[in-house]
């Protein structure tokens, strides 16, 4: 089975606010970027190519060296993540890819490979998390208008795994649709499927404020990854 991995990192990461995309922001001695990608790197018996999507203005990547790797191909984001991923869907050759954002530096191996084993088919999967908190719908003036079963609720995370080409098609079709989309699992749910939810481990958080650099910083140290 050929399976190559995309990686977004073409955000400016507007919510961290730390005057350069977060992606760039270090953990330890190794930055965001460098944390995701070598979780991958460190699995060359299941991933092909590692496809890193950056934006056209990024100065900085260059610095570190990743195309050093023959596995390492880059290309150039979009606008938005959905604009960058499928720029990285095409620059793919595999028959399978998982997405996986470059926000996301402690998601754990282990994970992956449960991901990898429940997602080779049409369907494909993705990494999910439970729902702790009781979950309330609001109406527009957020008065709680009721709440919500918390049984068969999951947080959506990445990575999320599918045959590439019947992603490439849900996502265009999508596009040209106008349906929004917010991860790879919708496009594929517009088109007819029903991607497995595979549970993870809630420490696979993406680093979107400041203080989840704390909780990576947390998380990374608990899993002897520092
Ligand atoms: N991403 C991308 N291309 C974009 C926007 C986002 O490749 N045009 C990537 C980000 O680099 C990140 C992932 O998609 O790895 C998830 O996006 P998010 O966490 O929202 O990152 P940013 O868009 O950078 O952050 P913000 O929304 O706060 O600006
Ligand atoms: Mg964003």
């Amino acid at each position: 089975m050929k399976l190559d991995v995309v990686i977004p990192a073409a955000g400016v990461g507007k919510r961290m606010n730390a005057g350069f995309p977060k992606q760039y922001l270090k953990l330890g001695n190794q930055t965001i970027l460098e944390r995701t990608v070598s979780v991958f790197m460190d699995m060359k018996d299941v991933v092909d190519n590692i496809i890193i999507v950056v934006s056209r203005d990024d100065d900085r990547f260059r610095e570190f060296g990743f195309e050093k790797n023959s596995c390492v191909k880059v290309c150039i984001g979009g606008a938005e993540r959905i604009n960058s991923v499928l720029n990285g869907l095409h620059c793919a050759e595999s028959e399978y890819v998982l997405v996986h954002d470059a926000a996301r530096p402690c998601v754990l191996p282990d994970d992956i490979r449960r991901l990898i084993s429940a997602g080779c088919n049409d369907n494909g999967a993705i990494l999910v998390s439970r729902v702790a908190d009781t979950m309330k719908r609001t109406d527009e003036n957020n008065s709680i208008i009721s709440t919500v079963s918390r049984e068969h609720l999951f947080h959506a995370l990445t990575p999320q795994l599918f045959k590439r080409k019947l992603l490439i098609d849900a996502y265009e079709n999508a596009v040209s649709s106008g349906i929004v989309l917010t991860d790879e699992a919708s496009a594929m749910e517009s088109a007819g499927f029903s991607p497995k939810a595979v549970i993870g481990e809630a420490s696979n958080i993406k680093v979107t404020e400041p203080f989840d650099m704390k909780l990576a910083e947390f998380f990374l140290k608990l899993n002897n990854r520092w």
